[in-house]
């Protein structure tokens, strides 16, 4: 389904991934894992189409397509919704109209079965009626950030969900809704890569089939399974790296 291949990717003329490959098949579940600044929201981001971030070397395939060249909205038109790090505000907009909308087009509801569909699923992760009048993010705390974008998620129902540290800032009751959430997205068939620093956001999820990257300095320096989750959490990087010889 998406398939990276020795991905080259600059910012502001300054090479950040520096070859990475990474290849994720229908319904997988990925983690990847790294130090601050090893490259992991720039991955994210390049996947997702951001235009800041330049690609000098390597392919994205989505479905066999090259999708380099596509806008973000050409990408989210084919299935791939990333949920940001830090989920920006957006004066003048509200949830409810976005997300309205966003059905609209991406699932041919008609308005009214749009909205009584974002009010049932908002309720699930803890969102009033009144809250979706609100303009989208603006004034909403770190952690109702990440469940409003897992409520954007539950309505899309994406091929790929690009998770960008979604346990960042989060309670431990909304870490468990948003772990839940999560696997039941992934029950569903969508393919997650879901970006953490820490095992816990895994509460919920079947560790046995994950696949678990290690980035360090814009490349991939170690696939595993689930243990290496379990590993990170307890001991850190230093023995992976000195592993791999990093
Ligand atoms: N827009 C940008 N302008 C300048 N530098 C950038 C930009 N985006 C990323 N970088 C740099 O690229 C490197 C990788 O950043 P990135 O955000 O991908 O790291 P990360 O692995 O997601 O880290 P964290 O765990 O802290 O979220 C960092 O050194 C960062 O400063
Ligand atoms: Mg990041």
């Amino acid at each position: 389904m998406l398939k990276v291949e020795n991905l080259h990717v600059e910012v502001e003329n300054r090479e950040i991934l520096r070859g990475v490959d990474l290849e994720i098949k229908p319904g997988e579940f990925h983690v990847v894992m790294g130090p601050n600044g090893s490259g992991k929201s720039t991955l994210a981001l390049t996947i997702a189409g951001h235009p800041k971030y330049r690609v000098t070397g390597g392919r994205i395939l989505f479905n066999g397509e090259n999708i380099n060249e596509l806008s973000p909205d050409e990408r989210a038109k084919r299935g791939i919704l990333l949920a940001f790090q830090v989920p920006p505000e957006v004066e003048g907009v509200k949830i409810i109209e976005f997300l309205q909308q966003v059905l609209v087009e991406l699932k041919g509801l008609d308005p009214v079965e749009a909205y009584d569909l974002i009010v049932k699923k908002a309720e699930e992760l803890w969102f009033g009626e009144e809250d979706l009048h609100r303009y989208v993010n603006v004034g909403f705390s770190g952690g109702e950030r990440k469940r409003l974008e897992l409520l954007q998620a539950v309505l899309i129902g994406p091929k790929l969900l690009i998770l960008d540290e979604p346990d960042s800032g989060v309670d431990v009751d909304s870490l468990s809704v948003i772990s839940r959430k999560i696997e039941e997205l992934h029950k569903k068939g969508t393919s997650i890569l879901l970006i953490t620093h820490y095992g816990r956001i895994l509460e919920h999820i079947d560790k046995e089939n994950v696949k678990v990257h290690v980035m360090k300095d814009g490349r991939i320096v170690k696939t595993g399974g689930g243990e290496l989750v379990e590993k990170i959490d307890k001991e850190g990087f230093a023995e992976i790296f000195e592993e791999v010889g990093e």
